[in-house]
């Protein structure tokens, strides 16, 4: 095992005049490259452990070391250098323009000008707003424009490891989905070791490579990757916190192409009345498909056959997923079709079909 990038060992922190810890002896690890998300009820600790990490709160007892150095042994700013941090509820200064708002480290780091405005035009690049931003005020901005700002300030001068403390909680479910897909994205190319909080449990299932699961005053209940969390949730508290749609989340989880496909109740388009029956008792349904080789055309109701099956008049099939869409879009597919299934294509060529049984299979293995 290569020495984490952040390890916390039995960290507490009692703010003054407080009988019980904000955060109770907390271990945790976080290796180099890796996004992990702390995640549990509100006021359960989440930032107070962040801002340990960085030193905006000095933790009470415990050690917490970054890249292998004891935190409390480098002056703080220098620490911070190291360490990008995305505030809870974005926290832009309104007064400084996007560019500088972005250029807050570099400035603080002495960069030369030349410098901190060619970094300021790739990060806005990077997290996908246009270079015309620049001299507007956070206000002129719409919030998932904001957040991103908040992302880019935090990259400015490319730190190993970034704090990221709800970052996407002021926008709504859509935008929300959409920066979500852009930290993955961003993080490939990047490639920082990240601690996110949330305490949004699809929001940490999504973006963690693990998932911290904490309770009030900062006590860590489970700490494993997503699927071993909703496949095998250490307690109550944990089963809880999933919610009761745990097994929709665990489809989320899985790609159409972890799964073989069937090829299903499918006749060539010259099939007749006794071909066609044939193949729906074998399958149990009353429909067809119509394919040949590679191709899949459409389906017909059996009782609409009444010469070659192809004659019918075939109706396309309404959804066509692809095989990185997960077994939850299938789902949602095979509940609102009429055939009852999710037929997959790969551009033209037809993959295969999941029935509602074959999803269920999966989560039973
Ligand atoms: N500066 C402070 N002084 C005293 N108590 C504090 C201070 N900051 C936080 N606390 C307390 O510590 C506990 C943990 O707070 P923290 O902000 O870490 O929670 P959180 O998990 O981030 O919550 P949220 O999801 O609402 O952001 C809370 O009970 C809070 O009231
Ligand atoms: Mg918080």
């Amino acid at each position: 095992m290569p020495e984490p990038m952040i390890r916390l060992d039995r960290v507490s922190k009692y703010f003054p005049g407080q009988q019980t810890p904000a955060v109770g002896e907390l271990s945790l690890e976080v290796a180099e490259g890796e996004v992990v998300v702390l995640v549990g009820p509100s006021g359960c600790g989440k930032t107070t452990t962040l801002k340990m990490i960085n030193r905006l709160v000095e933790a009470t007892s415990g050690t917490i070391e970054v890249a292998g150095s004891d935190i409390t042994s480098v002056e703080a700013p220098v620490l911070r250098q190291g360490i990008g941090y995305v505030i809870q509820r974005i926290g832009l200064f309104p007064h400084r323009t996007i560019a500088a708002n972005i250029a807050t480290v570099p400035g603080l780091l002495g960069w030369e000008k030349e410098r901190t405005a060619q970094r300021v035009d790739e990060l806005i690049d990077l997290v996908g707003l246009e270079l015309e931003m620049k001299e507007r005020y956070p206000s002129e901005l719409s919030g998932g424009q904001q957040q991103r700002v908040g992302v880019a300030r935090a990259l400015a001068a490319d730190p190993p490891v970034l704090l990221m403390d709800e970052p996407f909680g002021a926008v709504d479910p859509i935008v929300r989905g959409r920066l979500q897909e852009e930290l993955l994205d961003l993080q490939r190319l990047v490639n920082k070791t990240i601690v996110f909080v949330t305490h949004d449990i699809d929001e940490a299932i999504r973006l963690g490579d693990r998932v911290a699961i904490l309770n009030v005053g900062g006590v860590l209940e489970q700490y494993a990757s997503p699927s071993e969390i909703l496949t095998r949730p250490a307690n109550r508290f944990v089963e809880e916190f999933l919610g009761e749609d745990r097994s929709l989340k665990r489809l989320s989880l899985t790609p159409i192409d972890a799964v073989k496909l069937a090829r299903g109740p499918i006749v060539a388009p010259g099939a007749g009345r006794g071909e066609v029956e044939g193949v729906m008792k074998e399958h149990g349904v009353d429909w067809v498909g119509i394919g040949a080789d590679e191709g899949l055309s459409g389906w017909v109701w059996g009782r609409d056959v009444t010469g070659r099956a192809g004659d019918a008049d075939p109706k396309p099939f309404s959804v066509r997923l692809t095989p990185d869409q997960s077994l939850r879009d299938a789902l949602d597919s095979v509940v609102s079709s009429h055939t009852g299934v999710a037929v997959v294509f790969d551009g033209d060529a037809y993959l295969g079909m999941l029935s509602i049984e074959q999803i269920s299979r999966h989560l039973i293995e």
